[in-house]
């Protein structure tokens, strides 16, 4: 029997590469299949992720595209539901909290297929997030969860999750990081596509940005942006579009005001660029998870643009700050940066390179007890 990984979107793949290297370099090598949902389809969004992360092609794509999230969760399982029957695996995998993830679990409990979550347990408390929703699911419906933070234990407690299928190992997201630091694409190069070049070994602030709160809604994105074209003015800015953030862009008309400002605007990095130019970033400014954690893992400054996260350890060891979304509130936090040159922290608790390690182990014994 094998284990069938999932991923859809595009913080789900540097999930899933240091987890399948484990499975093939484990004492017992672990036998598994990957599917790919299709949620993320762009080359930018998809292709060079694989490559980059040196993950193999998919045994499946399901090709689901977009959609509201009623039709994309509902065709993901439509279209998950026939692997499953064709090639009945051991446990099906999932990490994360997108769609894909939620969808693929609920197909496989159905069909009393054991499902282990990578990344369990965190909460923003925040419902109003549709990951928050599929994260608390896809929890209630795992046999093996494992957490990249001590807090998710408590949090998976509360919601009457047994204590025994809670397995602390660390963050895959950061076996990656580490994996792939050393083949990151040195910023310089990145920088080479704009127009007017930022200049290297001056301080820059690297800028993501793309929850619907923040970007689907005219004046809080319109706002987001005032505020980063002020910043601008006194630190240049990077800022790769993801393609739903474009897209409310140009549907609400705010490119002039970009274009005008210190902003460099290009379309999502590959990981390697992105590595690359966080690693020469003075600041990050973002409301992305992953980035949250990353910018932990360097030391490098972070201002989160979201009134909560679901990863807290960011704030209380690492170099996160949660601003909110307020003009006034990201102003005083930028100008603190400038004055102190921003938070310090420390690396979380096994956030070592190893977590995956620590999961193919945990999965494989797991097996073996049946
Ligand atoms: C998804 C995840 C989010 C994650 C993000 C990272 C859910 C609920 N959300 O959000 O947690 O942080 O991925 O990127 O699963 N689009 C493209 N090309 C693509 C994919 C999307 O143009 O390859 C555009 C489409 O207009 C689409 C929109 O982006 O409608 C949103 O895509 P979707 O997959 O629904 O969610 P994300 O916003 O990407």
């Amino acid at each position: 029997g094998h284990v069938l990984c999932v991923v859809g979107a595009r913080p789900n793949f540097m999930k899933i590469a240091p987890i399948m290297r484990a499975f093939s370099a484990a004492a017992v090598p672990i036998p598994c299949r990957l599917v790919h949902t299709g949620q993320h389809y762009d080359a930018a969004m998809k292709a060079s992720f694989f490559t980059q992360l040196r993950i193999p092609e998919p045994d499946l794509d399901l090709g689901v595209g977009s959609g509201s999230h009623a039709v994309q969760t509902a065709e993901i399982m439509k279209r998950f539901e026939p692997e499953l029957d064709a090639n009945p695996p051991r446990a099906v995998l999932v990490v994360g909290d997108v769609n894909s993830t939620i969808a693929c679990s609920l197909v496989a409990v159905k069909k009393a297929i054991p499902v282990i979550h990578v990344e369990a347990g965190l909460r923003s408390g925040d419902r109003a997030m549709p990951e928050e929703i599929n994260r608390i699911l896809t929890d209630q419906l795992s046999d093996l969860l494992f957490t990249t933070e001590l807090d998710a234990a408590a949090n998976l407690q509360r919601e009457g999750i047994d204590p025994a299928r809670v397995l602390f190992v660390g963050n895959v997201m950061i076996d990656s990081l580490m994996q792939s630091l050393e083949l990151a694409i040195p910023a310089e190069r990145t920088f080479e596509r704009f127009a007017e070049p930022l200049v290297a070994g001056e301080p820059f602030g690297l800028v993501t940005l793309h929850r619907p709160s923040n970007v689907d809604d005219p004046e809080v994105l319109e706002t987001l942006l005032d505020v980063l074209c002020e910043i601008s003015a006194d630190m240049p800015l990077l800022f790769p579009m993801h393609p739903r953030t474009r897209a409310k862009v140009e549907a609400f008309g705010l490119e002039g005001r970009l274009a005008s400002s210190g902003i460099r605007v290009t379309g999502p990095l590959s990981y390697l660029e992105m590595l690359g130019v966080m690693q020469r970033s003075a600041l990050v400014l973002t409301d992305s998870g992953g980035l949250q954690e990353e910018t932990t893992a360097l030391g490098i400054p972070c201002l989160t643009l979201r009134h909560s996260t679901e990863r807290p350890i960011t704030v209380t060891e690492g170099t996160n700050t949660i601003v909110g979304t307020a003009a006034d509130r990201i102003f005083a936090a930028y100008r603190e940066f400038r004055q102190t040159g921003g938070k310090a922290g420390r690396v979380p608790p096994l956030w070592d390179g190893r977590a995956a390690e620590r999961i193919a182990g945990k999965i494989g014994d797991w097996l073996v007890a049946g």
